[in-house]
């Protein structure tokens, strides 16, 4: 056999194709993106004890209407033509696969999915979905309970791993008093293509978050001239919403060019100044009226200057540190002034940019790495302080995402974290964008929550 035949062979095999994907050998799957629904039926199976009716519900509400699994049990196994005992199968491509595991309470309990998901891992179409809903391990009333809600994260991880062709695995932790809707709009956000690249990561619900008042929402979006700011503003313009889109005077003419495009206001600031809070809150009233206040805050704006600790001297540390995290905290605190006129109102949401950087360190990135590990901070820190009043604080954490700011990682090093993700290929804009439009809708009932946007990113996870 030639060399050309071997390893073309050799990257037909499942193992050749995830190593040939993340050399680049083979083209990744393009995934399903956008408001899109998987193709196939949504099977919906069950482990452990549950009336099932929050799950039915929020199904329903979908306008989805699930079929059963196909069990991989010894009594349905069959023998073929030639005598061997076949697997049950299914007779086509299924879309999606949502296991209730909120009555999971038993060690035995996780039997079920093994067996739901057997059959299911050959069957899933490209850019299908796994999702499991369970409960935080912390609201479990005993120690069993917790370890088997514990056991349903490792499962989601390795499933997500495990997939291909862009297929996805991701588990809800529903509060002790989730709605139906709140469940819906969680299990949507997962199932369509808005989550393309959200893989294997626990989400836990929260409750009793406040509702924005109705009327005219404002949504300021920093670092908006290129890259996933601008991404954002074209996300959020979709939903019809007012758009203040800020970034430095250097970038005035992209600023102009994206504000045009999406009818929003470009507001040029350097937002490391030292009032830039008050800048925004100001822009804010003049050009949405006296009463205007903003609804979603979305801290996009970052720089890297990348170098390995022994080279980072104080002028490279200082300047990621203050654009990443010090301006976040200063612009938070001037907008969330209760006196200041144009700042955060009740039921408002605030959005940080964190990175995988930050989750699990990276070389050559001490500064941007504790800027972004600052931003994850910060947002743990001020989702409880800010409950009281209504507002709520999330943060994304994008893995590789293809941008101007990555374009400057040299080429090697670029192509290689382009494919260390469970996905085999690197994230786009609109991928962050999904999430934060997701983040800064009044129904998604998270809160203190880091959404990853990295395919799975093997980094850290
Ligand atoms: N691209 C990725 O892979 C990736 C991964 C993880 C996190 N992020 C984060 O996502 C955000 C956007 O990244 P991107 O890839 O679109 O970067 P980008 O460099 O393409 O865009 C960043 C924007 O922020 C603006 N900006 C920088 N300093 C500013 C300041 N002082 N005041 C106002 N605006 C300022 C820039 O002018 C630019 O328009 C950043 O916070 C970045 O750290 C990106």
């Amino acid at each position: 056999m030639s060399i050309d035949a071997a390893l073309t062979r050799a990257l037909a095999s499942p193992v050749g194709r995830s190593v040939g994907a993340r050399f680049g050998l083979v083209e990744a799957t393009t995934l399903r993106r956008g408001r899109i629904l998987p193709t196939g039926p949504v099977v919906l199976g069950r482990a452990g004890f549950t009336d099932g009716t929050l799950l039915a519900s929020a199904l329903a509400l979908l306008n989805i209407s699930a079929i059963d699994p196909v069990l991989d049990r010894p009594d349905e196994r069959h023998v073929d033509a030639a005598g061997r005992q076949q697997p049950p199968a299914y007779p086509g491509r299924i879309g999606a696969v949502v296991i209730d595991a909120t009555g999971a309470g038993r060690v035995t309990d996780t039997e079920a999915v093994r067996a739901i998901m057997r059959p299911a891992m050959r069957a899933l179409e490209a850019s299908g979905r796994v999702v499991i809903v369970g409960r935080a391990p912390q609201d479990m009333p005993d120690v069993e309970g917790a370890a088997v809600q514990q056991a349903l994260d490792g499962v989601i991880r390795t499933i997500g791993k495990e997939l291909r062709l862009g297929a996805t695995a991701n588990l809800i932790q529903i509060a002790a008093d989730t709605s139906p809707a709140e469940l819906a709009s969680v299990l949507s956000f997962l199932l369509e293509g808005r989550s393309a690249y959200v893989d294997g990561q626990p989400l836990r619900l929260a409750s009793g978050l406040a509702q924005q008042p109705d009327g005219r929402r404002v949504v300021v979006v920093t670092g908006a001239a290129r890259g996933i700011g601008a991404a954002i503003a074209r996300t959020f313009a979709r939903e019809g919403v007012q758009l203040v889109l800020v970034d430095v005077p250097a970038a005035g003419e992209a600023l102009s060019a994206v504000a045009n495009e999406v009818r929003g206001s470009a507001l040029q600031l350097d937002i490391t100044i030292a009032d830039a809070g008050l800048r925004i809150a100001e822009h804010v009233t003049g050009r949405h009226g006296p009463d205007a206040s903003i609804a979603v805050l979305v801290h996009c704006a970052g720089i890297l200057r990348d170098k390995m600790l022994i080279n980072t001297d104080e002028q490279r540390w200082a300047s990621v540190l203050d654009v990443n995290l010090a301006a976040q905290l200063r612009i938070n605190e001037h907008l969330l002034s209760p006196e200041l006129a144009g700042g955060l109102a009740s039921g408002s949401r605030i959005i940080g940019v964190a990175s995988t950087s930050g989750w699990a360190g990276n070389k050559g990135q001490a500064n941007y790495a504790a800027s972004k590990a600052g931003v994850i901070g910060l947002v743990r820190a001020l989702a409880p302080r800010l409950a009281e009043r209504g507002i709520v604080v999330n943060a994304v954490a994008p893995g590789f995402i293809e941008t101007d700011m990555t374009a400057s990682i040299p080429f090697v090093q670029r192509e290689m974290f382009k494919r260390f993700n469970s996905l085999l290929q690197a994230g786009q804009p609109v991928d962050v964008a999904e999430a934060i439009a997701f983040l800064a809708d009044p129904a998604t009932p998270l809160n203190g929550t880091v959404l990853r946007v990295c395919g799975q990113n093997i980094v850290g996870l």
